[in-house]
């Protein structure tokens, strides 16, 4: 049977995080492991009445077949609010509604990669976008990011000895590590991309969680012809929606929906027409507004904790949104041999390296911070503490 299997399928590595979650199924381990948004935040009574009042009124056209870009009435949901809250003009002929953010990424891989070609990735970078484009078996080239943005530096060489298809990035709250880019970063990085054929993926799932700080450029504003913008009900709404989307430029876009065509034909029309009725009786904002007051209060309650109970040689980014933050131990210092001693104290946390293209090891962990009630987040991080200071 083992060489029944395709190459593709062969050289993609399980999903480690799995792996590490099903040692975190212990009732007993604080987890910050975890990447799931706040259960206690899913709009259960609210998704069940408009469950209930799309199939009352709608009977079997509900259950019919739909078209492969998305139910209109969504797609035209997504363009008012980018005109509401990013100020960008989006035809609604430039959205396609995908099955998550996560099938734009595969649709993207699809579209694009042949086999050896270029890719710019963050790194740390997504493990679920290193996942999905490795199907493709492309050419991967990792560019550091850090507090402030991607190492323009880095990026430059890239696109000065290479020609990379795509780039691919996570401006806000990036996961895994929490890191926003900045306004002049994202600036610079449009400014190194303008001149090359490079396609620049924004992926943003996490952009409407920000509890501090401000709305930053995008992408698409900056180099509207050369970007791909993803989006997600996953985080503001409910994941098991699988309702994220994407806005491509023309050109883009009617290759995307042949790809979307041979991967499913389209999305789930149900569950995008109860999203639809939820957000037209609800109000999306003041929803978003109370998950950000609670992971914001996570976050502080996580940066103190750490700051008390940390050594000094520790360090951590300080997240304006999203569900993580990143923590670098001192070089050499191994966060795999950390997250052994750390499940004999019951505290749980993802080692930094599946986040990375190519290392074995790394002395960096992701910390999530929207699943723990405030004192799980204090005890949880002094045990961490505890784990770190016997390691060095
Ligand atoms: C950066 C990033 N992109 C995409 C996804 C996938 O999200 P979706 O549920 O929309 O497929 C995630 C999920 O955690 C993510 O963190």
């Amino acid at each position: 049977m083992e060489n029944a299997f395709s190459d593709r399928i062969t050289d993609v590595p399980k999903s480690f995080i799995r792996e590490i979650l099903k040692v975190t199924l212990d009732p007993s381990i604080i987890s910050f492991a975890g990447g799931l948004p706040n259960r206690l935040f899913f709009p259960v009574k609210a998704l069940q009445k408009a469950a209930y009042e799309v199939f009352e009124e709608e009977g079997g056209d509900l259950l019919q077949y739909a078209n492969s870009e998305g139910y209109l009435g969504l797609r035209q949901f997504i363009a008012d609010r980018y005109r509401q809250q990013e100020g960008l003009e989006i035809a609604v002929e430039d959205i396609l509604i995908t099955t998550g953010s996560q099938q734009g990424l595969d649709l993207l891989g699809k579209t694009f990669l042949n086999e050896g070609d270029d890719l710019i990735i963050e790194e740390p970078g997504y493990l679920g976008a290193i996942q999905a484009f490795a199907m493709y078996r492309p050419r991967f080239h990792p560019v550091p990011v850090s507090e402030g943005g991607m190492d323009l530096a880095a990026l430059g060489k890239v696109l000065g000895e290479r020609r990379p298809k795509l780039l691919y990035t996570v401006t806000n709250f990036q996961n895994p590590s929490g890191i926003s880019y900045s306004d002049a970063n994202r600036r610079a990085v449009a400014d190194l991309v303008r001149n090359s054929s490079c396609l620049i993926i924004q992926d943003d799932p996490y952009g409407d969680l920000r509890f501090s700080g401000t709305r930053k450029v995008t992408f698409k504003q900056l180099l509207p012809a050369n970007t791909v913008l993803l989006g997600s009900f996953s985080k503001t709404v409910a994941p098991a929606l699988r309702l994220g989307w994407l806005v491509a430029p023309p050109p883009v876009m009617d290759k995307l929906i042949i790809a979307k065509q041979a991967a499913d034909l389209h999305t789930n029309s149900l569950a995008q027409r109860i999203l639809y009725r939820y957000l037209c009786d609800n109000d999306l904002d003041a929803h978003i507004a109370t998950i950000i007051r609670q992971y914001g209060k996570q976050k502080n309650a996580m940066i103190a904790a750490i700051e008390q109970y940390f050594p000094a040689s520790v360090q951590h980014t300080n997240p304006e949104g999203g569900m993580f933050l990143w923590v670098s131990l001192p070089a050499g210092v191994s966060s795999m041999t950390l997250f052994e001693a750390a499940i004999r104290k019951k505290v749980a946390f993802v080692p930094g390296t599946p986040f990375y293209v190519d290392r074995k090891d790394s002395n960096t962990f992701r910390l999530n911070f929207s699943c723990s009630e405030e004192p799980t987040i204090k005890e949880g991080i002094k045990r961490l503490g505890e784990s770190i200071r016997e390691l060095y």
